[in-house]
């Protein structure tokens, strides 16, 4: 009986098929008497879309020639972060915590886009009323915006193919459902094969597609963090819900920079850009305080003044607390070890907290000597008087030179920050000579108590 039993059936969809039903169109891979589909006989005969033809290399001077052309998204702030514009195909992951602003976001930024096609906003967790009513409250009433409130990764595909869409929103990823996976919606199957098929819609009709995904509390791309290797751009949106500032950064991007950042303040009539950040982020009354230091973060070419606050209290525990907020741990755990090690202070029986102001995330090296100075400034209770300073520490206590120093220098200058300690200072020696330089470092040693020698 087993070589009765048929092998058509299985024939799998991804084959390149090089046979075809000229009566329905069902496509093989190799040559039948009869078509497996419509059942016609002598029907299936090759066809020309062999895989020979999707291989075939292009000169890349031809590929150069051709022109990339972008849809501006018609928000500056966005636009600099995308690298000027959506190029048609791409797919945007743009993750955020929930509640800090990117379904009002993406609503502003597809109603800014002028496209010569329609935009398609997918709402997969509010109603379409929710969506009405949130655009009302925008003054947002854009002719080409398209609706539609749907979880089926099918039905989503189907809009996409009819409407043909210019700029499609899914928001968010984790709400669409396929169908025929197992699991509910955002579990890591379902995640993957709904971003898949937007993706493969995506490329195919040349749509560019945000997916937007929630993130965890410390703010990592929880779930869709394992779509970031499929998608073009990988943006955060992030900030301080209390004093309503955001920041959009692009942290993967295949058609621009990752350095850019977009700034934006949360209002009553949604996200408004802002153009120049200025002294936004630092609280005057805080700056008076011991522990509290500027410094100026470079986003490519925009220099963000940040305040930088350190707590240093006596710990009451045997392992003492190192809490981190908007900075990488690993870094300033190496600057407290330098302090200790190269500058004599004694942080080892102290609870050390450090946080960036504004909820911001800081990727910038240079932050090192703000925060070796502010934790010195805290743990001797002495004032820097709204100093700035940038740097990046090394491991034998030296302050390395970073880029955009002319930069760094003309931003503080122009918001009236008079005393700045960077590795441009003549005669700084290292990170001792820094704390010495503004009246820090000397009493620690007497206060807390010598290093104990190592056993
Ligand atoms: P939302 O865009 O829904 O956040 P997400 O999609 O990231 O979960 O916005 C959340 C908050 O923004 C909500 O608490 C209300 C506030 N908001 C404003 O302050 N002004 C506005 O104009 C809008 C639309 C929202
Ligand atoms: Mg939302």
């Amino acid at each position: 009986m087993s070589h009765l039993v048929p092998t058509l059936p299985i024939m799998r969809q991804s084959a390149k098929a090089a046979y075809r039903c000229t009566e329905c169109g069902h496509a093989t891979a190799r040559w039948m008497g009869f078509c497996p589909q419509c059942r016609a006989t002598g029907t299936v005969s090759a066809t020309i879309d062999t895989p020979a033809v999707a291989g075939s290399p292009v000169r890349l001077a031809e590929a150069l020639a051709e022109e990339v052309r972008r849809i501006p998204v018609g928000m500056r702030e966005v636009d600099r972060v995308l690298g000027g514009g959506l190029v048609p195909g791409t797919v945007v992951l743009v993750g955020g915590e929930p509640g800090v602003g990117k379904s009002t976001l993406m609503l502003q930024a597809a109603a800014s886009i002028v496209a010569d096609a329609d935009v398609l906003v997918v709402t997969t967790e509010e109603s379409l009323p929710q969506v009405a009513l949130r655009a009302r409250r925008l003054g947002i009433d854009a002719e080409n915006l398209l609706v539609l409130a749907d979880t089926d990764v099918e039905c989503i595909a189907g809009a996409a193919e009819m409407r043909r869409p210019a700029v499609m929103v899914i928001d968010s990823i984790q709400m669409v459902a396929a169908g025929d996976v197992g699991g509910s919606a955002g579990s890591p199957a379902q995640l993957r094969e709904s971003a898949d098929r937007l993706i493969g819609v995506s490329k195919r009709l040349g749509i560019a597609t945000f997916l937007v995904g929630h993130v965890t509390k410390d703010g990592i791309l929880a779930g869709p963090k394992q779509l970031e290797h499929a998608v073009d751009v990988v943006l955060s949106f992030d900030g301080d819900a209390e004093r309503g500032l955001r920041l959009l950064r692009s942290l993967k991007n295949r058609h621009g920079s990752t350095h850019q950042i977009g700034l934006f303040e949360m209002t009553d009539d949604g996200l408004v850009e802002v153009n120049d950040p200025g002294a936004l982020l630092v609280d005057e009354v805080t700056l008076s305080a011991p522990g509290t230091i500027l410094f100026p973060a470079v986003h490519g070419r925009r220099p963000l003044l940040v305040e930088i606050q350190a707590l240093v209290a006596r710990s009451t525990t045997p392992q003492p607390r190192r809490s981190v907020k908007g900075l990488e741990a690993a870094r300033v755990h190496q600057v407290l070890a330098v302090l200790e090690r190269h500058a004599g202070l004694s942080l080892h029986q102290c609870d050390v907290y450090v946080s960036v102001v504004g909820g911001l995330q800081v990727r910038d090296p240079a932050v090192d000597l703000p925060v070796a100075l502010a934790v010195a400034s805290s743990l001797e209770e002495t004032p820097l008087g709204g100093a700035a300073a940038w740097g990046e520490v090394d491991l034998t206590g030296q302050i390395r030179a970073v880029p955009h120093d002319d930069r760094r220098l003309a931003e503080v200058h122009r918001l009236g920050v008079s005393l700045s300690i960077h590795s441009g200072n003549e005669g700084l020696d290292g990170v001792a000579g820094a704390l010495a330089a503004t009246g820090l470092g000397r009493r620690s040693r007497s206060r807390v108590g010598p290093v104990p020698a190592a056993v």
